[in-house]
């Protein structure tokens, strides 16, 4: 049989949210490069390896069909693929520290440190490493002194590559993204190691929207973008606890705001606050870097996004509780979603789960629906006491319910047939609307006590 020929080949260690999606676009857009992807995790790699990809995401199967096989594959041999390959994309996780010093706030980076010295270990010729994992700053400080600590000859360029997507939106996103961030040394071998990586993503991103900059900028703008966000969820959030007492509407302040074309329109949802595995991981790390170079006010200034996120969830369950008479205990309540947002399974940080043991620790029966998130939710309430079940179909999870508890996005919430799923329910019906996605008006007529966020409530009672 004929052997191949890639012209450039390249690995990434990882084969998480980021680093497997990344990687089925760079194959997809460069077939001429071979594009391996591994993990120390068999059951992932198989999964790759599968019908049944482990992420879910729109767009993400077709493209796999198209690649996997031809020039992008999977793999656990993390050793030999170290050795073969001279461009390495580090995508392992760094999940907020649970234990020691900075626990709760600092990444844990003993993934990352092991896959350093593995590629340290492993290689026998001249490499370029890319940070893709979100990263405490001055990470890329840390693995060059590693990495240079053994081989003599053989060099390692570490460039800062911080990955930009959203969940659900990951393909689109990738294919086509606001922009790419490299961030290098500015010394001659990493010039060269910055345009190695400059000319990947030139096969398919305009000249224009690939930025450039020092590596520490590279790794710092990641966490800023994140915060910069959460924050802007955290601010219409705290208006909309004001709107509940003022009378005032937050979808109507939300669009005179976000008319201003210096504020700009989108991320001013208000809801049940913001979950998913980045931003809040993101802000208390760039609150611990803050405390950690004695800068404790504006610590404190980003601490603040995070504790309005949490008093925004428990406002909402502080309400559901006030307004259903006091007492929950015995009452079925049907939460409707469970991702930390629409088109995704991941349920991580989802405000869903410290909803959930709320109602939970109030004695209610919980009913959890989700179109693509239950199995996740089965984990994340594992050991949880009191009375669970979960339904796919939502017309029968609401069945004999009190209160309807919207905590995704999902589109088909906002089709659902409100009057049948109001005629099985127990009398008075409650719906509290935690992302502002129903007819409000139309599910009041129906008869239900519609508590929005952030708007004044529609009820009988
Ligand atoms: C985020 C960043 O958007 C992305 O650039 C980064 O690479 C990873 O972190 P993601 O976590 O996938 O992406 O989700 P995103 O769409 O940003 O939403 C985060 C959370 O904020 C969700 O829980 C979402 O429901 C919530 N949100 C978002 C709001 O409550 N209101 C809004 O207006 C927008």
């Amino acid at each position: 049989m004929k052997k191949t020929k890639f012209k450039k080949k390249i690995l990434c260690i990882g084969a998480g949210y980021v680093g497997a999606p990344s990687m089925v676009m760079i194959a997809c857009k460069c077939p001429d490069y071979k594009v391996t992807v591994v993990d120390i995790n068999p059951q992932r790699i198989a999964a790759w390896n599968s019908g049944q990809l482990p992420v879910y995401e729109p767009g993400l199967e077709k493209i796999v069909n198209k690649t996997r096989g031809r020039n992008l594959f999977f793999s656990t041999d993390i050793e030999n693929q170290i050795a073969e390959n001279d461009i390495i994309f580090v995508c392992v996780n760094t999940p907020t520290k649970t234990f020691g010093a900075g626990a709760g706030q600092a990444a844990d980076l003993q993934y990352w440190e092991k896959t350093a010295r593995q590629i340290l270990e492993y290689s026998q010729s001249s490499k370029i490493v890319i940070e893709k994992s979100t990263l405490p700053i001055k990470t890329a400080l840390a693995m060059e002194r590693i990495l240079t600590s053994g081989k003599g000859d053989i060099t390692f360029d570490v460039l800062s590559n911080p990955e930009f997507m959203a969940e659900g939106t990951a393909m689109n996103d990738l294919e086509n993204p606001d922009r790419v961030l490299i961030g290098s040394r500015e010394t001659k071998s990493g010039l060269a190691a910055r345009e190695e990586l400059v000319e990947i993503y030139s096969r398919w991103v305009p000249a224009e929207k690939i930025i450039t900059s020092n590596i520490w900028s590279a790794e710092l703008s990641k966490l800023v973008a994140n915060a910069f966000l959460a924050q802007r969820v955290s601010s219409i959030n705290s208006i909309s606890a004001l709107c509940e007492k003022a009378d005032a509407d937050i979808s109507e302040v939300a669009r005179a705001v976000g008319t201003d074309s210096r504020i700009g329109s989108k991320f001013l949802r208000a809801g049940i606050g913001f979950g998913g595995s980045c931003f809040k991981k993101d802000i208390l790390n760039l609150v611990y870097l803050c405390r950690f170079y004695s800068l404790p006010e504006v610590a404190d200034y980003w601490e603040s996004v995070v504790k309005i996120n949490e008093y925004q969830q428990d406002r909402f369950i502080a309400n559901v509780l006030q307004s259903m008479f006091n007492t929950l205990a015995g009452k079925k309540i049907c939460v409707l979603g469970f991702a930390f947002k629409a088109d995704t399974a991941d349920t991580r940080e989802s405000p869903a789960i410290n909803i959930t043991r709320k109602l939970l620790a109030e004695h209610a029966e919980v009913v959890i629906s989700d179109p693509k998130a239950l199995d996740n939710a089965a984990i994340d309430l594992d050991g949880a006491e009191g009375q669970i079940s979960y339904v796919e179909d939502p017309y029968r999870a609401a069945g004999g319910c009190h209160a309807l508890v919207i905590m995704t996005d999902w589109d088909l919430y906002r089709k659902l047939d409100y009057g049948k799923i109001y005629r099985s329910m127990v009398k008075p019906a409650f719906i509290f609307d935690g992302r502002n996605i129903i007819d409000h008006r139309k599910c009041f007529e129906i008869g239900f006590n519609v508590f929005p966020i952030g708007k004044p409530p529609l009820t009988r009672l």
